[in-house]
């Protein structure tokens, strides 16, 4: 299947990198308004280069696109793919607001193509185990769980492009970082009820937040804390996630959360906990989350089924991101 991307930037190199790996994939075409950006996939891939994102949509042996430019265009570009019949491999956030995203939601549904959202995190090796232990009931009932995301963007990562750090096209440290670890959560547990949030810009010099701490109750009656930010010194300190049952405490983490930290569950050996610990160990990042969910959109496309993360995911994750701000803003809890 041919693959076209749209923003030949930072991320785009996964992009590119993934369907170089996959049989059967080929990056068709490249989209970006500074040309030089795309001579390195013109030369390797042997891509297509394109100025204009609506001439290469008019290209029929393009299948999918892959938008990878600022969060708030998103939107506009997905609407415009659907409309041509691509389909559509989208970078996290989905959008920034709940209407853009309902318009790219729409766009797809009426024009019957697939849509995936780009949460990679969830195929980490380590993410996939914890999954599998919150599945298989082990740790019994849920009590609460907390996310941290203590991590450093210097204020030359968000001067680096003036899209970064403002609130139409990135958003703060919770839009852009940690939207990855409340996916995760949402992932493991279930529909979000109630949030409530505070957050402030303590370091940087943007218009979004950079510090944030908030608390989400889940339809469960599991609460978790989140707490995120980009302003610690001198580079990342932690990203995890640790789960609190009635008969287990599990932790994952790390400067990326990559590690089980503490697997501690009722009647499981510490041979046996060490055992898992250790096989995530020799391989932390395993295949690529992004190589996951492009070639799971081949395959979305060939079996004509939901792809693995879908727009709602991408949604939800979205709108817990949202109501944390508009809590921060209005001092108040939110019942989602
Ligand atoms: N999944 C992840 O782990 C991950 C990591 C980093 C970034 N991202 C997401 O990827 C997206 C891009 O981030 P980045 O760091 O690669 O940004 P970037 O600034 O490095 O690249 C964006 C590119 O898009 C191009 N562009 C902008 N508007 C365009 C348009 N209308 N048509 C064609 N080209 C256009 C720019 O010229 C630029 O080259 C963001 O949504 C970000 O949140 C995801």
């Amino acid at each position: 299947m041919n693959f076209a991307i749209v923003g030949c930037g930072f991320i785009a190199k996964k992009h590119a990198e993934a369907i170089k790996n996959i049989k059967g994939a080929k990056l068709y075409a490249v989209c970006d308004k500074e040309p030089e950006l795309m001579q390195p996939y013109v030369v390797e891939h042997e891509a297509e280069p394109y100025t204009d994102f609506e001439e290469m949509l008019q290209n029929p042996n393009i299948d999918i696109v892959n938008i990878c430019t600022p969060s708030g265009s998103h939107a506009i570009l997905a609407e415009l793919a659907a409309k041509y019949k691509k389909h559509i491999i989208v970078e996290k956030p989905i959008a920034m607001t709940i209407e853009d995203t309902d318009r790219i939601i729409k766009a797809a549904t009426e024009n019957n193509i697939k849509l995936a959202v780009v949460h990679p995190n969830r195929f980490r090796p380590v993410a996939l185990k914890l999954k599998e232990i919150m599945d298989s009931g082990k740790l019994g009932e849920i009590s609460h769980a907390l996310c941290v995301v203590n991590w450093n963007r210097g204020q030359h990562y968000y001067d680096q492009s003036p899209w970064r750090g403002t609130k139409a096209f990135d958003g703060g440290v919770l839009m852009n970082q940690a939207i990855h670890n409340l996916d995760l959560l949402l992932w493991y547990l279930g529909n979000p009820m109630e949030v409530m949030s505070m957050d402030a810009t303590r370091l940087r010099k943007i218009e979004v937040e950079d510090v944030s701490t908030g608390i989400i109750r889940f339809e469960s009656g599991a609460i978790a804390t989140v707490q995120a930010s980009t302003t610690v010194y001198p580079r990342n300190y932690e990203e995890s996630i640790t789960i609190f049952g009635e008969k287990g405490t599990v932790k994952i983490g790390g400067t990326n959360a990559l590690y089980f930290k503490d697997i501690i569950i009722e009647g499981m050996s510490e041979v046996e906990a060490l055992e898992i610990k250790e096989s995530i160990e020799k391989n932390p990042w395993g295949t690529p989350g992004h190589q996951i969910i492009l070639s799971d959109m081949m395959e979305s496309i060939r079996q004509d089924r939901p792809p693995i993360v879908t727009g709602e995911d991408g949604k939800t994750a979205l709108s817990v991101v949202l109501n944390f701000y508009k809590s921060s803003k209005e001092k108040r809890l939110l019942t989602l």
